[in-house]
């Protein structure tokens, strides 16, 4: 029997009737990591508005207040002050990044080509993910990593004197990879180009545009992205920056909302890029009743409001290239096809066994675990629904220190015939500190569940 860890917090979800109402969800964990990131980088003062204030991007603020950049709020305004491109200061003692990849690897690439020491640590799901895909190319630019378990936290790397530009071909579709890569060539002299067959998330792009970098991006003859970046440059405050509201969050109250009869949810001011919205997608192909309202862009991104309702879903065959763009949303598809009449199949999902947890691996167990009929692949699942959610739930559910697992089998319990019960709530705060208050104000019915 495994011991019961005494801080773990259980949440149960019952089902409790039709969800309704208006809500906002907490801004983009992408947007906001980048916005602590660019902020404290650049010089000059950036005012952000919508910042989440998750745990994994209070990290990041941390990192960068460690390395010289000032913050305070004001208000509901994060004001940031940045050092200049260039000019981070060497951290005094180790940087914890707690449950966050994106923080830490996106870091690693700012400071690996500065000639100084960083070292890395991070929670026990965080100190199990690989780094060496962020390693490898710095290596490549002169970083040397002190590791002492393969390329895992906890470790140290160190910069060249001066790092060398480079040109990489980025091996799996990542967004962080892409990314640590150039925000390493920001203090490279020279182009440092980032080549990406698949494209992921652009926000990186889009925002050191908007900090003034140097960038380039063009799409050869096979599709594949060409990002070119002149290192050394100026970078400056980008004044006033919003940040809209998360998708990956939205995607929990879009699911409760779609197989809870009755429901009916606004959710408000949601980011609408269209490296985000697969699961959108997905959810339309599949019958759902997603009106989205009011397109309007703000700040460079398109955010619109959904309109959901609970809708009768059907299975579908979701293409393996959409991948990218519902990455973090499988768990919570999976839910949705629980419901859907017919099968869902899910292909392409090798990345999904990389996150916060295996979680190919933790849904499956979570949806056996509960009465949901499913097929596990290397890289694939596929659901069979059962619409009136009859037979449904019952089940506790390992979350693995995985925020995303916790909220996607708490849905679940909201819509299926028996009670849901998590191991532990806690890992929500880094992504989505509303969660619970915000589904209990839709009418989800959550309370503390029992040790065992
Ligand atoms: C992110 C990229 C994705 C995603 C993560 C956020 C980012 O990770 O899963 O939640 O902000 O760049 P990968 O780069 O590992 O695909």
């Amino acid at each position: 029997m495994q011991p019961i860890d005494q801080a773990f917090r259980p949440l149960a979800s019952r089902r409790a009737g039709a969800l309704t109402g208006r809500v906002r969800v907490p801004g983009d964990k992408s947007i906001s990591h980048r916005a602590f990131l660019f902020g404290g980088l650049a010089a000059g003062t950036t005012r952000i508005s919508g910042l989440l204030e998750g745990e994994d991007v209070l990290a990041t603020g941390r990192a960068m207040a460690a390395m010289g950049a000032r913050m305070k709020k004001d208000g509901d305004v994060w004001i940031v002050d940045g050092v200049g491109n260039g000019a981070l200061l060497e951290p005094d003692g180790v940087i914890d990044f707690g449950n966050a990849g994106t923080g830490v690897r996106l870091t690693m690439g700012l400071v690996g080509s500065y000639d100084f020491a960083a070292t890395f640590v991070g929670d026990a799901s965080l100190s199990r993910r690989p780094m060496g895909r962020v390693l490898d190319p710095l290596r490549l630019m002169g970083v040397q990593v002190v590791a002492r378990s393969g390329d895992r936290l906890p470790l140290s790397i160190h910069g060249p004197r001066v790092a060398a530009p480079i040109s990489y071909r980025v091996p799996m579709a990542s967004a962080q990879v892409k990314s640590a890569v150039l925000l390493a060539g920001l203090n490279a002299p020279g182009v440092t180009t980032v080549i990406e067959p698949v494209a992921t998330r652009d926000h990186t792009e889009k925002m050191l545009l908007g900090f003034g970098a140097k960038l380039d991006v063009t799409v050869d003859a096979e599709g594949a992205r060409h990002i070119a970046l002149e290192g050394q440059g100026p970078l400056s405050a980008a004044g006033d920056l919003t940040v809209p509201g998360d998708p990956s969050s939205a995607a929990f109250p879009l699911v409760a909302a779609l197989i809870t009869p009755g429901s009916d949810v606004v959710i408000e001011n949601v980011l609408m890029n269209p490296t985000r919205t697969g699961l959108i997608e997905t959810l339309l192909e599949m019958g759902a009743s997603i009106e989205i309202a009011d397109r309007r862009n703000e700040g460079g991104e398109d955010v619109a409001d959904l309109h959901v309702r609970h809708s009768q879903l059907k299975g579908v065959a979701v293409p393996p290239e959409r991948a990218p763009s519902m990455i973090d949303e499988y768990p919570v598809l999976a839910i949705a096809a629980a419901f859907a009449d017919g099968t869902t199949l899910m292909q392409g999902l090798d990345e999904l066994r990389v996150k916060e947890s295996d979680r190919l691996s933790a849904v499956a167990k979570g949806l056996e675990a509960n009465g949901i009929s499913h097929v596990e692949g290397k890289d694939s699942l596929s659901v069979t629904g059962r619409p009136d959610g009859k037979g449904l739930g019952g089940g506790r559910v390992d979350t693995h220190l995985d925020h995303r697992i916790a909220m996607s089998f708490l849905v679940l319990g909201m819509a299926s015939e028996a009670p849901v019960t998590i191991d532990d709530v806690r890992m929500i705060a880094t992504s989505f500190p509303e969660f619970v208050a915000m589904m209990a104000g839709l009418g989800a019915a959550l309370e503390p569940g029992s040790r065992n």
